[in-house]
């Protein structure tokens, strides 16, 4: 007995769940995590703050904060047999594709993440994945600049044990600067989490047939490198360097995305819910001018996003669409600022986006939720005989 199969592609008017994790409203341009609203988080909070707020549904008291915080200080060396997973990469492997690699092997280096006799210390695992993602993430950047890896430092705050793992050298002191340290902490928060998006619902996919952790997360990272999802915050910067190279020409561009056989998309804009503006976009757009004037900082493509932007919401194409910039449009030029390669631009989402991803997996399998298996309307053949080899 079937029934009735409706077919809605992209899930564009299905709801997968109830979660009591975020809550956005894409009319109104309103983005909060378990209530509290994204402006005050991004000014007030830490990202670690958020993710202890969406994982576990309430923001810490200061001794909750102490101890979650010296449970990931203390977790974030990764076990050493994973560098040999990561020496077998080329130097040129795309740290999207090394992220999602390593952190599936993680499901390896701690069986009893899948073991279903062993006590599925889900704790510990989560401890471990917000621990160790970072110490993971900066491997590619010093490979491919032909730098030894940075050991974490139990000393550092969590974003500054990042930048110091990116950017140390063991010939050089280096001093994390406090302004990059803290537009980092923001676009992380920013991240965070955003209810059932690709690759929120591709993690709780995965995790709905009781896979560990580590596979589900490694199963999301797969989805956020998509240029049409987490990917895109790297086309925005490759386009609007092709723009730049073009001599600023922002039209001919706006004209190419308007052209559908051009096969072109203004990246970094619209979104599936967001239907007048982007909070997040507003957020990282005001940051994007404070931080680069702090560092000192001239990137000519900042001008020439904001003209793409002013241009494109001038333009009926767009207008009618209801295509805004989204929260891939101005992050990179931060992202930039603060020395992170193009090419790592999509691993610093998947970093603030994981807290999110944990939340969501944790919350799925704590209300025991079935697993996914959508149904299909069938649409090829109907029955035939066999037809051997020699009569084809
Ligand atoms: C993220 O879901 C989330 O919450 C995602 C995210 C998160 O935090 O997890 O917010 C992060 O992924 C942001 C989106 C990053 N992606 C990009 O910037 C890529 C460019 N944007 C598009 O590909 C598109 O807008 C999507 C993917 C974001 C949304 O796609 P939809 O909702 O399926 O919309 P659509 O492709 O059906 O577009 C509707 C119309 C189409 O034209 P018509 O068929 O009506 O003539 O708008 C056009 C599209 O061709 N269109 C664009 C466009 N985006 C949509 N035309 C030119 N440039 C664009 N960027």
């Amino acid at each position: 007995k079937t029934g009735y199969i409706t077919i809605d592609n992209g899930f564009k008017n299905t709801g997968s769940t109830k979660s009591s994790i975020t809550f956005l409203d894409g009319e109104l341009g309103i983005l909060r995590y378990r209530g509290y609203s994204i402006e005050d988080l991004a000014e007030k909070a830490t990202f670690l703050e958020v993710s202890y707020l969406l994982i576990y549904g309430e923001l810490p008291t200061e001794e909750q904060y102490k101890e979650f915080e010296y449970e990931i200080r203390t977790h974030t060396l990764v076990n050493e047999d994973m560098r040999k997973v990561f020496e077998g990469f080329p130097v040129n492997a795309h740290p999207m594709g090394v992220l999602s690699s390593l952190v599936s092997a993680m499901s390896a280096f701690y069986p009893d993440s899948y073991d279903s006799n062993a006590p599925a210390d889900t704790e510990m695992h989560i401890i471990r994945m917000l621990a160790k993602l970072p110490t993971i993430a900066t491997w590619s950047y010093k490979k491919s600049q032909g730098h030894p890896v940075n050991y974490p430092n139990n000393e550092l705050d969590y974003c500054s044990n990042f930048l110091n793992m990116m950017f140390a050298l063991p010939v050089e002191k280096y001093e994390v600067d406090p302004v990059v340290s803290k537009a980092l902490n923001k676009l992380l928060i920013l991240h965070a989490d955003h209810e059932q998006n690709c690759s929120t619902s591709t993690v709780r996919l995965v995790g709905s047939s009781q896979a560990n952790i580590y596979s589900s997360i490694s199963a999301g990272i797969g989805a956020l490198w998509g240029p049409l999802h987490g990917g895109a915050n790297q086309e925005v910067i490759e386009m609007l360097e092709a723009i730049k190279a073009d001599g600023g020409d922002t039209q001919k561009y706006i004209n190419m995305a308007k052209d559908k056989s051009s096969g072109f998309r203004l990246f970094g804009f619209g979104h599936r819910v967001y239907k007048n503006f982007d909070p997040r976009a507003r957020i990282i757009k005001k940051a994007a001018d404070d931080v680069l004037s702090k560092l000192g900082v001239n990137d000519p493509v900042l001008e020439i996003a904001k003209t793409l932007e002013q241009a494109a919401l001038e333009d009926e194409y767009f207008v009618s669409r209801k295509l805004y910039p989204n929260v891939d449009f101005y992050s990179g030029i931060i992202y930039r600022a603060l020395g992170i390669p193009t090419n790592m631009f999509t691993v610093m989402f998947a970093i603030g986006r994981l807290p999110g991803w944990i939340a969501q997996w944790k919350e799925m399998r704590e209300n025991k939720e079935p697993i996914g298996r959508p149904r299909q309307v069938y649409t090829g053949p109907t029955h035939r005989d066999f037809v051997s080899m020699t009569d084809r």
